[in-house]
């Protein structure tokens, strides 16, 4: 399947956001700290999420959809995440957290290089090392033995996300306090400790560099809604910033895409919000933005540079993006350059001269933001756009040809 958009539409309506990706990723692993009923509300149906369940279920645990409701329980039976399964999902490597805090015993593949960088995994490695862990690698797999975890004091080397979370999990049931130091404060590692302490856990520092976890005895079952995607949000509203138009969004926290809005300002857009809705008003004639860097939580995300660039390809002005967090996660310019795009890329930094337009082309996804940068260029262009591969897209976004029909965009799903 492809997807065929036919551009120059503007965009007009609302758009409910669906629950973000990644929060219920690492609650769906921190789901494996009970063998009690776990439920997850309004999970969104996308490929990662069904790869997960796939993980779970590979661990001997039941899981059980309910519509976009998902429930998992009893006990993890086997320890071992193989190559095929870690492979689906870079972010399996979280799941050690948890299967070594339950079984003190796990072995995961590696989970490898991926689209957007090597994806190393020395913080998490180091950090369970730190908790005691004894870890040897071998044949492209990682053998943990965590008979003799204890609490420990951790800085972090960077503010990982997965790093921060499979140490939260993986110190969930020590006798003791474990202190991590210099964490991510995403909005998703928030969720994830709201999610955990429902179940009774005693984590506090959220959101803040240092975040403490003192150990619990167990925890219980839990039913949790998880937060929006954040990520699709600010997809959505630069499509509706760059196609021009006035776009609605729902079930959004404003505040986790300050850093999106606030450029939007200085782009002719008009943003309207309240605690949970953003009106995005645009006329589709945007300013180019002198440098956008992308950077750890709240800094602009990785997640939206090849959105935020697509949205830049047409700009008035010379519009220079340096990408601080992935080493090539510029794979969308030679899309962008086949529509008519001025792209050049030296290193992490990308300079974009606007053009009066693009013109349709046929395109490959390379990775899942990328594809989605590639669906905001289609829908300005002139004529017909091809995009193939969209299995990356659709690893993170439901549906996102009917969410994007229904705003008025010409775009529809079809045999290649
Ligand atoms: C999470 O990935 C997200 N994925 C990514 O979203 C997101 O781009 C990334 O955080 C950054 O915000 C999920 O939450 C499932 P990191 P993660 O560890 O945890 C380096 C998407 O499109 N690093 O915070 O893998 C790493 O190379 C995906 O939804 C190490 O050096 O990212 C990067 O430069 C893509 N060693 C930086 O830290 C490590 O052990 C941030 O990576 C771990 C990370």
């Amino acid at each position: 399947m492809v997807l065929k958009i036919e551009g120059g539409n503007k965009l007009y309506g609302t758009y409910n956001v669906q629950t973000a990706k990644n929060a219920v990723l690492p609650i769906l692993a921190g789901s494996l700290l009970t063998s009690d009923k776990v439920t997850i509300l309004d999970c969104p149906n996308i490929l990662d999420v069904q790869n997960m369940l796939e993980i779970l279920s590979s661990l001997g645990v039941n899981v059980e959809k309910n519509g976009s409701n998902i429930t998992v329980f009893g006990e993890i039976k086997n320890i071992e995440v193989s190559n095929e399964l870690s492979s689906l999902l870079r972010s399996s490597i979280f799941l050690l957290g948890p299967i070594l805090a339950v079984k003190q015993k796990a072995c995961i593949a590696y989970p490898g290089g991926c689209d957007i960088g090597l994806r190393p995994i020395d913080i998490h490695i180091n950090g369970l090392r730190e908790l005691g862990v004894k870890i040897t690698e071998e044949f492209g797999y990682i053998n943990c033995d965590a008979t003799n975890m204890k609490p420990a004091d951790i800085l972090l080397d960077l503010p990982s996300v997965g790093a921060t979370e499979n140490l939260i999990m993986a110190s969930i049931f020590l006798n003791g306090k474990t202190v991590l130091r210099n964490v991510a404060k995403e909005p998703e590692i928030v969720d994830l400790v709201h999610f955990l302490n429902s179940m009774g856990a005693k984590i506090a520092g959220e959101g803040t560099a240092v975040i403490e976890i003192e150990g619990v005895k167990n925890l219980h079952s839990t039913i949790y809604k998880p937060i929006p995607d954040r990520i699709v949000a600010g997809t959505i509203l630069l499509a509706g910033a760059t196609c021009g138009g006035e776009i609605e969004l729902t079930n959004v926290q404003n505040d986790q895409i300050f850093s999106l809005t606030t450029k939007f300002a200085k782009n002719y857009c008009k943003i309207y919000s309240s605690y949970d809705n953003i009106i995005l008003k645009s006329n589709g004639n945007l300013k180019a933005i002198n440098q956008i860097e992308t950077s750890y939580y709240p800094g602009f995300p990785t997640d939206l540079q090849a959105q935020l660039m697509a949205s830049l390809l047409t700009a008035r002005g010379t519009s220079v993006i340096v990408e601080n967090l992935f080493e090539t996660r510029y794979k969308q310019v030679p899309e962008f350059i086949k529509m008519g795009a001025d792209i050049k890329v030296s290193g992490k930094t990308a300079i974009v001269r606007g053009v009066d337009r693009l013109y349709g082309a046929e395109m490959t996804a390379k990775d899942l933001r990328g594809g989605a940068g590639l669906v905001i260029a289609g829908l300005k262009a002139e004529g017909v756009s091809i995009i193939s591969n969209i299995y990356h897209i659709d690893r993170g976004y439901e549906n996102i040809e009917k969410v994007l029909q229904n705003l008025g965009a010409k775009i529809e799903r079809v045999h290649e």
